[in-house]
């Protein structure tokens, strides 16, 4: 069965590679925002989700920068998550999903280790208006996140370097959380993982604040 799966994976992936290129620079006509893209499977046949990411070109390095996340999720998902420093514990997790009324519901959690995690303030997110908006076969939404780029881990710090790679991870559900209108749901465990090296440099934006503070108003 994982067998069947991870050929599966490497055929799909291998179809998929020539269209969905790592790390593809997106300008995005919905917010005018640049985003890397990275595209990552969680089905054999070709399904996967897109994660982008857009940072200010004033970013430095070892410093906590606000930064912007579009995720383009295939409706069959239960939820979709995001962490921003590569593992499961003990860094930044976004939790999305639909709510009852096909709103996006964005999560905020920390992780002590393998277990469910719990809702986490260090992180705030934002969705925007623009950028946030679904069809017959996705859904998919844009926030700003501050505090998703530092965080404390055990005794040190951890910084996202805005001029290079970073390795994320993300996690696929097909099953939906028990309270679904509520961000501090239980959710249900993953069926899929895979980590990745997402590139910073390339999503540096001018003019991010003025930007980000447009798409809030
Ligand atoms: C009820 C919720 C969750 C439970 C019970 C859970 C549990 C686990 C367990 C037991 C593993 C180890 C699997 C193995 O070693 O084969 C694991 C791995 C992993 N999980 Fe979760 N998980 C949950 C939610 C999440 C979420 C929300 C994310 C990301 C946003 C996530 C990301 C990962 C990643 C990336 C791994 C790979 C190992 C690592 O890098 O730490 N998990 N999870
Ligand atoms: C459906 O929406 C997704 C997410 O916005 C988009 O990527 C995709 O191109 C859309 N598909 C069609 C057929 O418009």
């Amino acid at each position: 069965m994982l067998w069947t799966l991870f050929f599966g994976l490497v055929a799909a992936l291998l179809r998929t590679a020539a269209a969905a290129a790592a790390n593809a620079v997106y300008q995005d006509p919905d917010t005018g925002l640049i985003f890397t893209s990275n595209f990552q499977l969680y089905k054999a046949d070709g399904r996967g989700i897109t994660f982008r990411v857009a940072i200010p070109d004033t970013a430095q390095s070892y410093t906590s920068y606000d930064s912007v996340i579009q995720m383009v999720v295939p409706n069959d998902v239960g939820w979709a998550g995001l962490s921003w420093g590569g593992s499961m514990p003990r860094n930044p997790l976004l939790v999305a999903w639909r709510g009852s009324s096909n709103n996006v519901v964005l999560s905020s959690r920390w992780a002590s280790g393998h277990v469910m995690p719990q809702p986490y303030t260090g992180a705030e997110y934002t969705l925007f208006k623009a950028g946030t908006k679904s069809n017959s076969t996705h859904w998919q939404f844009t926030a700003l996140c501050k505090g998703c780029t530092a965080w404390e881990s055990g005794s040190s710090m951890r910084y996202l370097s805005p001029s290079g790679g970073n390795r994320l991870a993300f996690a696929y559900s097909p099953g939906k959380p028990s309270s679904v209108n509520s961000p501090s749901s239980s959710i249900p465990i993953h069926d899929v993982h895979a980590y990745w090296s997402h590139d910073f440099a390339q999503a540096a934006n001018p003019d991010f604040e003025n930007t980000v503070a447009r798409l809030t108003s």
